[in-house]
């Protein structure tokens, strides 16, 4: 595994691999890799793809500074875990590389970027997120590129970027991974307290009810979000959003119907943590 700071050094190491016949694939990450993340890692490299992951806490994508700061920074662990789940190149550019001086590109992602996670995090968010993605397909130009369906929102965005600008790069999407219980991994659950930790499970809770409702034959959307929210609140969550959506364009859907797509949302705090889930309904 090589570690590479440099968009230049990045370019001229996937040159040449490419010369070679290798396939190309890429893992976005934010760094402080768990479980989730080295999932992402091994799928990518399934195929013999040579896997890129990038650790990068982007600036554009965070609308409070406080955030940006005390997002964790642990490269060399992140390295070595990414090292040991198939990656080749680890690919670490400084803020200045990646929006030096005079850079003035914006990306703005209209319609499923704006509900939910783009209203609750600041409009901006999703097109940060669409900004710094596109950047990095055009600096590693890989074949794949690699998503968790854990924030399906964010690749739902990405799948409407890339489309909408013919990127030449197939978007894939990897399993949420969880814990014993049922938690979705994410690097929030380490600040969760103890006796948070059943408001946290019960949005995965909440979600499988509905899945469990939906086999056996409920099809109203707003009946779903009121027991969701129900099992929410008497876990001692606080929901932001529970909703039943369309998994292209975020808008929600009134009725679940067998083989039209449905996704269940949700947002919620478990104590001070907020976290989300979600779970195809059909
Ligand atoms: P980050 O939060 O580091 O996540 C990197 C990737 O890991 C994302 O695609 C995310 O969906 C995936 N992931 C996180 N938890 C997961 C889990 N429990 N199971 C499966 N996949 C999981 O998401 C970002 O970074 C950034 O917004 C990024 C796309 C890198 C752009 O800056």
């Amino acid at each position: 595994m090589e570690l590479v700071e440099s968009i230049e050094a990045l370019r001229a190491q996937l040159g040449s691999a490419r010369v070679s016949g290798r396939r190309i694939a890429l893992v976005p990450t934010m760094g402080a890799l768990h479980q989730g993340h080295l999932s992402l890692i091994r799928r990518a490299g399934a195929d013999g793809s040579l896997v890129v992951v990038s650790v990068f806490v982007n600036p554009t994508q965070f609308n409070d500074p406080a955030d940006l700061a005390k997002y964790p920074r642990r490269t060399e662990q992140d390295a070595r875990d990414a090292a040991a789940a198939g990656a080749e190149l680890v690919f670490t550019p400084t803020a200045a590389q990646m929006y030096p001086d005079g850079f003035n590109t914006s990306i703005r992602v209209g319609g499923v970027s704006e509900r939910w996670e783009g209203a609750s995090r600041g409009a901006s968010h999703f097109d940060g997120v669409a900004l710094v993605v596109t950047k990095l397909l055009g600096i590693a130009g890989p074949d794949t590129a690699w998503f968790g369906a854990k924030d399906a929102q964010q690749l739902a965005v990405i799948r409407r970027v890339s489309a909408d600008l013919n990127l030449p790069v197939q978007i894939r999407a990897a399993e949420t991974v969880r814990d014993d219980a049922g938690l979705a991994l994410s690097s929030r659950n380490a600040l969760l307290a103890e006796q948070d930790r059943g408001a946290a499970l019960s949005l995965g809770a909440s979600l499988r009810a509905a899945a469990d409702a939906v086999r056996v034959g409920e099809r109203d959307a707003a009946a779903l979000t009121a027991r969701a929210l129900d099992t929410l609140t008497d876990a001692g969550a606080r929901p932001e959003y529970w909703a039943v959506v369309d998994p292209v364009s975020f808008e929600p859907l009134e009725r679940v119907e067998a083989g039209t797509p449905a996704l269940a949302i949700v947002a919620a705090y478990a104590g001070a943590v907020r976290l989300i889930d979600n779970l195809r309904l059909a």
